[in-house]
């Protein structure tokens, strides 16, 4: 090796400036992962981002109505804007072209894988055996920071996104992006839009420069939502929301064996990822296994439990109870939570994980976040909107022989208690729409595996989905 004298000089400085840069990387990771996630600390003001308006055929005229989604609240933002600052000056981050695409195979929804690779995605894909799948719309994001900041490995997220959304999401991917390493380290972002609702240009009266302000990923990202065309507002109320089509494509862009497929609200515990990390490289069952992770919904007020032994305090004081126990019980009963199974086995310190027990009391409507290798049955995209979209997979891995194994002490959460309300009426038309596709359904999984063991067929047991 040789070089001039100033060459080395540079080459020097360049080194040392890349292992500063480096070691104040991984000093922010491990401070970040041993903040509180719940607090809301001090980060530097953010710039806000200049947004160019594009072009796009758009001739749709406006609408009436001009509402806007609730984001739900919660917390959690850490100290994360030290990150370099801004590449993004425009609105432009997606690399997709929008005459190109992958077409669903009912030409209804145009598909981009890898819309926006993570910086390191390809890296911990190699790394860790098990990848984050998830799927999103516009308005539910902002539960991407918490997440990331959770999950340490590959993150694949599937988003939606319908008429002006579509730049909508790309300025606030940006600055998730700008504010918060670990999403740009490890989320890579894969597009969905329908045919009815292609992009479509801002708004006329969109501010060239939205302020989005890191410490506040909430109140960024319902800014941004409010601004959305009025038109658009009203269809995404009725349209169905195409959840099965983006977990599919969330699920085949993950490149890691395993696969833990959730939604995007559904937070894993901290440190979940290596503990999993560790029981699936000595995972002894090799053929039709599903890992059940138990989820937990939280109210808003408390802080994300530490460990198992925190969320079980919590479930005792009525902070924290199984995902849906009010709304839908069937959603995860099966999973059994009662104080002699799941919840018995609280916390020794630093216990790995492990199976707990084996799901035995299977039944329909069951719908567990599980993690296995991606050769899962797919989501069945016939299913589109509300019912029977993710049981139904479910069910098709219970009749394939697939054995569910629930895991201890990992878990995830949902932020809020829910409670049974009103069921809008759309919501009960795009329900009985796939209680028709299920009459199918049914008779084709029976045709493929020759076996009926829940006795669905030719009785009229279809359930409700909430
Ligand atoms: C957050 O980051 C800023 C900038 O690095 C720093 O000045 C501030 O002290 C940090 N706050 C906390 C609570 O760590
Ligand atoms: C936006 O910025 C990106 C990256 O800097 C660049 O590749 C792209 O061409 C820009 N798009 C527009 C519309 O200016
Ligand atoms: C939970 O486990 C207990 C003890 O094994 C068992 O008696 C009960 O039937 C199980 N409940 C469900 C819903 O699986
Ligand atoms: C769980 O977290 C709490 C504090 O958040 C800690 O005091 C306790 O030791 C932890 N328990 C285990 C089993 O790790
Ligand atoms: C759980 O199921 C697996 C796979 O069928 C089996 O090997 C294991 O023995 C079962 N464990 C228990 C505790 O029943």
């Amino acid at each position: 090796m040789f070089c001039f004298q100033i060459g080395c000089r540079l080459w020097n400085l360049s080194i040392v400036s890349v292992l500063i840069l480096t070691f104040s990387n991984i000093l922010l990771t491990v401070r970040l992962l041993h903040s509180t996630d719940c607090s809301r600390q001090e980060a530097p003001p953010s710039e806000p981002l200049r947004l160019q308006q594009q072009q796009f055929k758009d001739s749709r005229t406006p609408g009436q109505s001009h509402e806007s989604s609730p984001t739900p609240p919660h917390c959690k933002v850490a100290n994360s804007t030290t990150g370099p600052t801004a590449t993004v000056t425009n609105g432009t981050v997606f690399r997709v072209d929008l005459r190109l695409g992958r077409w669903d195979s009912r030409h209804l929804y145009k598909l981009y894988d890898f819309a926006l690779p993570g910086d390191r995605y390809a890296e911990l894909s190699e790394k860790y055996s098990v990848c984050l799948a998830t799927q999103s719309s516009l308005e539910k994001l902002q539960s991407l920071v918490q997440v990331a900041h959770h999950w340490t490995g590959p993150i694949s997220a599937a988003v939606f996104a319908a008429g002006d959304e579509y730049s909508l999401v790309q300025l606030y991917v940006a600055f998730l992006r700008r504010c918060y390493p670990v999403v740009r380290d490890r989320v890579s972002f894969h597009l969905a839009y329908p045919k009815d609702r292609p992009p479509s240009q801002i708004r006329p009266d969109f501010p060239s420069r939205p302020k989005l302000d890191c410490r506040r990923p909430e109140a960024a990202l319902s800014g941004l939502v409010r601004l959305r065309k009025p038109e658009t507002v009203k269809w995404r109320i009725k349209a169905a929301y195409p959840q099965n089509h983006l977990r599919n494509l969330a699920r085949r862009n993950c490149q890691s064996s395993y696969v833990f497929l959730t939604d995007v609200d559904i937070i894993p515990s901290a440190k979940l990822t290596d503990g999993l990390d560790v029981f699936l490289k000595n995972a002894k069952c090799k053929s039709l296994c599903a890992y059940v992770i138990p989820t937990y919904e939280l109210d808003e007020r408390v802080l994300f439990p530490r460990n198992k032994t925190d969320l079980i305090r919590l479930a005792r004081k009525g902070l924290a109870r199984p995902f849906h126990h009010r709304v839908f019980i069937y959603n995860q009963f099966a999973t059994n939570f009662s104080r002699h199974v799941w919840q018995a086995t609280a916390g020794r310190e630093g216990e790995a994980v492990h199976v707990n027990h084996n799901v035995t009391n299977f039944e329909f409507l069951y719908e567990p976040f599980y993690v296995a290798p991606d050769t899962v049955p797919a989501h069945d995209e016939r299913f589109i909107g509300y019912g029977y979209t993710r049981n139904t997979q479910v069910y098709e891995m219970f009749v394939a022989g697939y054995q569910f194994q629930v895991l201890s002490p990992i878990f995830t959460c949902h932020w809020g208690l829910q409670n049974k309300k009103g069921r809008p009426s759309w919501r009960e038309r795009q329900n009985s729409m796939n209680r028709r596709h299920f009459e199918t359904f049914k008779s084709e999984v029976f045709a493929r595996y020759r076996k009926d063991p829940l006795k669905m067929l030719g009785s009229k047991k279809t359930g409700q989905k909430r």
